[in-house]
């Protein structure tokens, strides 16, 4: 370390960041900048994977990104020149920019981060740059989200953004912003003016593909309405990545429905295929009651967990990381396919592809089985009975659909009999069962 940040750093480096952060800025009694790049760390790990950063690179990068905050302003360019670091003369302007620049100095120096990623998210946090890396980004738009009251009008556009995995388009609500009041701020830094033009060319570049988005047959209208909505996989990894959440689901425990299909002997073992089958609670189940299972679901962090809750249990399923409509098909091959809540989050216009995949995969007299939202339950965190229009209209699944009974009948009874309908059984957590009372649990058999 640089004899000019001893002074600075007068705690001992354990190695833990988040402790030796902590303590550093409590030796120098700045709580609210600690308070601060706590809030950034965990926004930026919050959003990280859904724009594919590293969660821990993102976590780090938000730790250290004000470090310099411990260095008086009006000797930040001082101590930046004893590091070495390169100030540019717009920056004279406004020292106080200087302070990303020298918080990765200090990254590197204090903390021995040699991390480029990391290295130069720290460096641009404040002003982005031209071709910025996604954990550029996502630190930038972090440490914009968190800047404390009062909240600015552009942070709730900013959320929202974010919230549908719009990243450039989330920054260019901020530099434009910044561009608006270009005349009345010290200094608008040239990186933030080059990283404004990139974003405008980058979203541009999709607006001018409109050529692209042209309907010549019908495949192209569904693609069309797939683009009105959510990409479900980033959502989906983002909702498996933290295990430790308290969704009911999480826990591995099959369907109680399932469980009476098989105590009571209705469906015979043979093949079966569970698609969107999360971390694997309820293929686990039938492949230990001598099922030969194939399972899918879209997300890699739902499979993981069920690859490894497999080989805890001993058991072989054939797990896949597909999305139903990827999955190589297998006509009159399965006994029975189990959807545990899957159809409920398919968009109403791969529906009809979706039911007929499951149709003919399955053998004549083969059972489906299906659980899925029902309607009127929504304060007891039960979905809402959009309609297949609405979906459009709101550009939104809002956390699944719910289906009335009659609804469920008229997209099923063509091709398949009704063996059972009900409502599934509330069931407690020490039950060894899963089962909430807003959803329907129903049994089909292919005509
Ligand atoms: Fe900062
Ligand atoms: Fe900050």
């Amino acid at each position: 370390m640089n004899d000019v940040l001893k002074q600075y750093v007068q705690v001992e480096i354990t190695g833990n960041l988040k402790e030796d952060i902590a303590a550093i800025f409590h030796y120098h009694q700045d709580e609210e900048t600690l308070k601060h790049v706590l809030k950034v760390a965990e926004e930026a790990k919050r959003i990280s994977k859904r724009f594919g950063v590293e969660p821990e690179e993102a976590e780090q990068a938000g730790l250290l990104h004000d470090i310099s905050n411990i260095v008086p302003v009006n000797l930040m360019l001082e101590v930046a020149k004893e590091l070495s670091v390169k100030v540019e003369e717009e920056e004279y302007k406004y020292p106080r920019i200087i302070h990303q620049k020298l918080s990765r100095a200090m990254a590197e120096q204090v903390f021995d981060i040699s991390n480029p990623n990391i290295l130069n998210a720290i460096e641009c946090h404040t002003t982005l740059k031209s071709h910025a890396s996604q954990l550029d980004k996502v630190l930038f738009i972090a440490d914009k989200l968190s800047w404390e009251s009062p909240e600015h009008n552009f942070q709730h556009e900013i959320r929202q953004k974010i919230e549908n995995n719009e990243l450039n388009q989330a920054i260019l609500i901020y530099l434009n912003h910044i561009w608006e009041q270009r005349n009345n701020l010290k200094l608008v830094h040239s990186w933030t003016i080059q990283a404004r033009e990139d974003m405008l060319r980058i979203l541009s570049q999709k607006e001018f593909s409109k050529l692209n988005e042209t309907i010549i047959e019908s495949k192209d209208i569904l693609d069309m309405l797939d683009s009105l909505l959510r990409e479900p996989a980033p959502f989906w990894n983002w909702f498996y990545s933290d295990r430790s959440k308290g969704i009911p689901f999480f826990a591995n425990y099959p369907d109680e429905n399932l469980i009476s299909y098989f105590e009571n002997e209705i469906i015979p073992q043979g093949n079966m295929l569970e698609i969107g089958c999360g971390p694997g609670r309820n293929a686990i189940y039938a492949a230990l009651k001598g099922f030969k299972v194939d399972a899918a679901d879209i997300s890699e962090e739902a499979i993981r967990w069920a690859k490894e809750r497999a080989e805890e249990s001993k058991v072989n399923v054939n797990f896949e990381c597909k999305s139903a409509f990827d999955l190589i098909p297998k006509p009159e091959y399965y006994d029975f396919v189990y959807d545990a809540g899957c159809l409920h989050h398919i968009w109403p216009h791969r529906r009809i592809e979706y039911l007929k995949l499951i149709y003919s995969t399955l053998k004549t007299g083969g059972y489906f089985g299906l659980t899925c939202f029902a309607p009127g339950y929504t304060e007891i965190g039960g979905a809402l009975e959009l309609s297949d229009y609405e979906i459009y209209r709101e550009k939104s699944m809002k956390g699944g659909q719910a289906y009335s009974k009659e609804k469920l009948f008229r997209l099923l009874e063509d091709h398949f009999d009704n063996i059972e309908f009900r409502s599934m059984k509330a069931c407690s957590e020490d039950s060894g069962k899963f089962g909430v009372p807003f959803m329907w649990a129903s049994l089909w058999r292919k005509k």
